[in-house]
């Protein structure tokens, strides 16, 4: 049967390691300069409904880096835009590639497209989760500290895409979790309840310092996401001091490491001064997410 990377709370511990392990091994190989066309012929096929740079271009170039071919689809120049059924369109793509990434707004259409599609479909974010970015943020967590198991994560910000995958890759890797957020923008119920299933491990408050405190690795990401400028003043005003700045830093354990999905908005949910500090983690994560796709992509399509 074709598997597919929908969200994290669909894979098990050992499919996440294993992708991280696989991430690992084809990051060393491009280091080195040894060639690696694992899916020589393959083809992907890339659904934008939102904006993208590091996703489309770490897909892309990922796949040709594996042998395959890309074929970018926007909503605004393909029959999506235009209402043709997802159904109809996992059908029809199913009978020219190799592999499905999509990039939409509801969870439910890319479970739909996977129902429908007889070849695997990535998640490339939804506003419930972003499973791939997470996949390079754990690569990146265990490149710089050696393991994940027994690390402090706090996330620091909208209950979004970004906080609902860490809670899960976080917790199923061995990591406490902790989510400094406004009472009014939680993470999604599903993943609080999947939460509970890790006593002692998770907290979700609206204190900034105490979700900080001794953390090993601090997490940030926009007040707005793809889909909410609309929102934009009355979020600034809620998630006003939901930054990573000098003070969260002082409470977090001596070397936290700093980590932002990007695009980052300085001055806000991140300062200059700490996003600057930290640079070099944050590259290397967005860098990890040719790394780790290309994992994904392998583990995925190589037996289409
Ligand atoms: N982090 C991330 O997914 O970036 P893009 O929106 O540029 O793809
Ligand atoms: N939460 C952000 C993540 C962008 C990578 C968004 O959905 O826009």
């Amino acid at each position: 049967m074709k598997k597919d990377l929908l969200k994290l709370l669909d894979l098990s511990t050992e499919e996440i390691v294993e992708i991280l392990d696989v991430a690992d091994q084809l990051k060393d190989m491009k280091k080195k300069g040894i060639s690696h066309p694992l899916l020589a012929g393959k083809t992907l096929a890339m659904i934008f409904e939102k904006n993208s740079t590091r996703t489309r271009v770490s897909f892309e170039a990922g796949i040709y880096q594996l042998g395959g071919n890309a074929i970018f689809l926007s909503d605004k120049d393909s029959q999506i835009g235009r209402n043709e059924p997802v159904e109809d369109t996992a059908r029809v793509l199913s009978r020219f590639c190799d592999g499905i990434m999509i990039r939409t707004f509801a969870q439910e259409e890319v479970e739909t497209l996977a129902k429908y599609a007889t070849i695997p479909v990535i998640n490339g974010l939804t506003d419930f989760c972003h499973p791939c970015q997470v996949l390079a943020d754990l690569q990146t967590i265990r490149e710089h500290k050696g393991k994940l198991e027994g690390l402090k994560l706090c996330y620091i910000g909208d209950g979004n895409n970004m906080a609902n995958s860490l809670i899960v890759g976080g917790l199923k890797t061995g990591m406490k979790v902790a989510i400094a957020c406004p009472d009014t923008y939680r993470p999604d119920p599903v993943i609080l309840e999947f939460a509970h299933q890790y006593p002692g491990m998770f907290q979700c408050t609206p204190d900034i310092l105490e979700a900080a405190k001794d953390a090993d690795v601090l997490y940030t990401d926009v007040w707005a996401s793809m889909g909410q400028e609309e929102e934009f003043n009355e979020r600034k005003k809620v998630f006003e001091g939901y930054q990573i700045n000098d003070t969260v830093m002082g409470v977090a354990a001596e070397k936290a490491m700093v980590l932002h999905c990007l695009p980052a908005h300085r001055g806000e949910e991140i300062t200059a001064e700490v996003f600057d500090a930290h640079a070099d983690e944050i590259f290397d994560e967005a860098e990890n997410r040719l790394h780790a796709q290309k994992a994904v992509m392998y583990l995925l399509m190589r037996n289409q």
